[in-house]
């Protein structure tokens, strides 16, 4: 899949105290791929997300957005709009529980973006039928199941109209049938332009849910193909350990 690319990260460097944590981390995302980001516990794919979308400064690195280099000291306006335009979803998802689905999602675009509440709501109800909740609106969101939850997590990131959306860990607190909606959902947010960066320890849902996988280890990739390809034909000996291990 060969699109423009939206998103790069160009030798990205990360450390924390004495630990590096990223080192020459590189990655340039085409339009519309699923890429996932997989490694064992500790490898820097949260932090990695956390870089490209500036909730955590690099020390060094550029990054760039639709060929854009974007200052890595952005501040106030321009990074909360960065912050917009790579939108983050997490694995505990930050909903405020006792509103309805439809405030959560419209917070961010009338109170971060200053849209007018009408204009967002009308985009959110879009979104939460996009995400096959058009009849849970109203709803509190600790009201909602675990799954809906993630899709209310997920429109809500897509209510900042994001050239790319990151999603960390989102399968981790599903069931298996939610796992396998999820997965639909990304293909269809996919088809219809959406540009995505996962990271998950599920290698099951990996292998038809991202188009791409790339492999972390000593904080940058170390090895990048299409997913069954990674999966199934390892090169390294570093990944064929950490498939071995996963019990693959
Ligand atoms: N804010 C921080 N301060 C200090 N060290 C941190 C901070 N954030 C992450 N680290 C360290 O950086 C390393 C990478 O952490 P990171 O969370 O990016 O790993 P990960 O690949 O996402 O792991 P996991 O699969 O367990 O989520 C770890 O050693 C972690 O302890
Ligand atoms: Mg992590």
């Amino acid at each position: 899949m060969t699109g423009p690319v939206v998103l790069e990260a160009r030798g990205l460097q990360k450390r924390f105290g004495d630990t590096p944590v990223l080192q020459d981390f590189s990655l340039a995302v085409p339009e519309r791929q699923i890429v996932a980001l997989i490694g064992k516990s500790g490898a820097g794919k949260s932090t990695a997300l956390r870089c490209l979308n500036l909730l955590e400064r690099p020390d060094a690195g550029t990054l760039l957005v639709d060929g854009q280099t974007v200052p890595t000291t952005l501040t106030g306006k321009a990074l909360s709009a960065h912050r917009a335009n790579v939108g983050m979803v997490f694995q505990h998802l930050h909903l405020f529980g006792h509103l309805s689905a439809l405030d959560n999602i419209v917070e961010a675009p009338v109170h971060v973006l200053g849209q007018p509440r009408a204009e967002a709501e009308a985009r959110a109800r879009d979104l939460l039928a996009q995400v096959g909740l058009q009849d849970r609106a109203g709803a509190r969101v600790q009201a909602l199941s675990g799954g809906q939850r993630q899709r209310v997590a997920i429109a809500r990131a897509l209510c900042m109209a994001p050239r790319v959306l990151l999603l960390d860990e989102v399968t981790s607190a599903l069931d298996v049938e939610n796992i396998a909606d999820l997965q639909a959902l990304l293909h269809e947010l996919s088809d219809a332009g959406t540009t995505m960066v996962m990271v998950t320890h599920d290698l099951a849902f990996v292998r038809d849910g991202a188009h791409r996988i790339c492999f972390m280890d000593g904080g940058a990739i170390i090895e990048d193909g299409p997913a069954h390809q990674l999966l199934d034909a390892p090169q390294s000996e570093r990944l064929q350990a950490f498939l071995g291990a996963a019990g693959r």
